[in-house]
């Protein structure tokens, strides 16, 4: 089989190898001219464990080749996928699907025989529809059909979730489309993957259910959190304790300074603006989006509070700054707002992450960027963590308070042993402990 992926983007560039791994021809094409170089000659455009071995093994193998021509990529296709970009749009929060109407119109003019056009991209309900219009529109008569085939990619273990996933979701309203895409992913039958076939609006509908849920539950433990910390409880043995009931399931209750990355901001705004329009309000969602925003603040609010009210001429050790571990994604990380506050209440910054390249053009220019996490803490009042990199798990306390000046540590992630930090004369504080 060949497919042709629109956008070398991360939902793209994994998707394409992983199907290329499979034994699909895939041809991923990209308008960016120094991208699709890049990848030709080997340089990934995004750190992924484990991408650049897979797209290189495919590369080297003939299945996975890179272009800049749709014509090109589409030349003997059973599918096209769209894997381009929805941002929210600036001012109303609705994903911007101008790139995913006019790769649609590009591929509706470069067809050349029968076709099932696949949005991978995350398109608010409604949309495989619209899509359809503007192939009926652009090429009246044609043989594309459309089909929704939702990611559900993590980022940091992107390749595992698209290898091995709970589920994969196909609508569609032609058995075309359902033929071609279960015939793509067949090498999961072995593994018994479920396949949950249904139409258009559902399969679109699912992907945001899914991400605003586990938004929801994150920030439900989160608030749980605050009340454990008035109330004297635990939050690690609540959510144990919660989770343990299987109808609630164990994952995604791990609190902390709340929520960010390329999905769960974006996708439970679009969830929440399309709702409105449609007049069935998610309010929980909303509420969630509001309570998230809040969070990233208060987090700030911590430190100026842990360093007896004022950070003014104090040193903050910042640890981590990506939105999460294994990524060098900045979008909407709790760091964007809890460094330029932190900064603009007078604190001098200096933050260390082992993916730091994009934090570097994204944080306030006086932040001092450290080479290692002990380097970070040198001569610090306090410490923040604020994402989890496993080798941040691994420090020495006493090696921290050696280096450091003050005392004060703010674990924002639980990643630390509370005990051991106290014992080395830190004033330790954590998320709901
Ligand atoms: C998410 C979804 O998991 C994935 O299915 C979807 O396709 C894209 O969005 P991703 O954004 O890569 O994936 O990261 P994820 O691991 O889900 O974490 C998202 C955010 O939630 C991170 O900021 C993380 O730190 C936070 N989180 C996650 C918590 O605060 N607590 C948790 O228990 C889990």
């Amino acid at each position: 089989m060949r497919v042709a992926m629109i956008g070398a983007g991360y939902v793209g560039l994994v998707s394409g190898a992983c199907f290329a791994e499979f034994g699909v021809d895939v041809c991923v094409v990209d308008t960016e001219v120094s991208k699709v170089e890049a990848l030709r000659e080997g340089r990934i455009p995004i750190y992924e464990p484990g991408l650049d071995k897979l797209v290189e093994e495919n590369v080297r193998d003939g299945r996975l080749t890179f272009t800049t021509k749709l014509e090109e990529a589409m030349e003997g296709a059973d599918a096209v996928f769209l894997a381009v970009g929805t941002p929210s749009r600036r001012g109303d929060g609705h994903a911007d699907l101008s790139y995913v109407f006019a790769a649609a119109e590009q591929v509706a003019r470069a067809a050349k025989g029968p076709l099932v056009l696949v949005t991978k991209s995350t398109v608010p309900v409604g949309t495989g529809r619209k899509i359809k219009a503007v192939l009926d529109e652009t090429r009246p008569g044609h043989e594309i059909v459309v089909a929704s085939n939702p990611e559900f990619l993590r980022e940091g273990s992107a390749i595992g979730d698209f290898m091995r996933p709970d589920r994969v979701v196909i609508g569609a309203e032609s058995d075309r489309a359902f033929q071609v895409l279960r015939r793509l992913y067949r090498p999961l039958y072995l593994i018994e993957t479920p396949i949950v076939q249904t139409g258009l609006e559902t399969a679109e509908l699912i992907k945001y259910a899914a991400n605003a849920f586990l938004a929801v539950k994150i920030t439900f433990i989160n608030q749980m959190a605050d009340l454990c910390e008035r109330a004297g409880a635990d939050v690690h043995d609540v959510a144990r304790g919660m989770g343990l009931d299987g109808r609630i399931g164990r994952k995604f209750l791990h609190a902390g300074p709340g929520y960010g990355g390329s999905c769960f901001p974006k996708d439970t705004l679009a969830l929440a603006r399309t709702a409105q329009e449609l007049g069935a309000p998610v309010t929980i969602v909303e509420q969630t989006i509001a309570a998230n925003d809040a969070r990233k603040e208060q987090m700030a609010d911590r430190v100026i509070a842990a360093l007896g009210g004022s950070v003014a001429g104090k040193t903050v050790a910042v640890l981590g700054l990506t939105f999460k571990p294994e990524t060098d994604d900045m979008r909407d990380a709790p760091s964007l707002v809890v460094v330029p506050r932190l900064a603009a209440a007078g604190a001098t910054i200096r933050a260390f992450d082992p993916q730091s390249a994009h934090a570097r053009q994204l944080l306030p220019a006086n932040t001092v960027f450290a080479e290692g996490a002990l380097e970070a803490v040198e001569g610090a009042d306090a410490l923040v963590l604020l994402t989890e990199w496993n080798e941040f798990r691994a420090l020495s306390p006493k090696r921290i308070k050696a280096a450091m000046k003050g005392d004060v540590v703010l674990d924002l992630r639980n990643a630390w042993d509370p005990e051991a930090f106290r014992e080395c004369g830190f004033r330790y504080s954590s998320i709901g402990r």
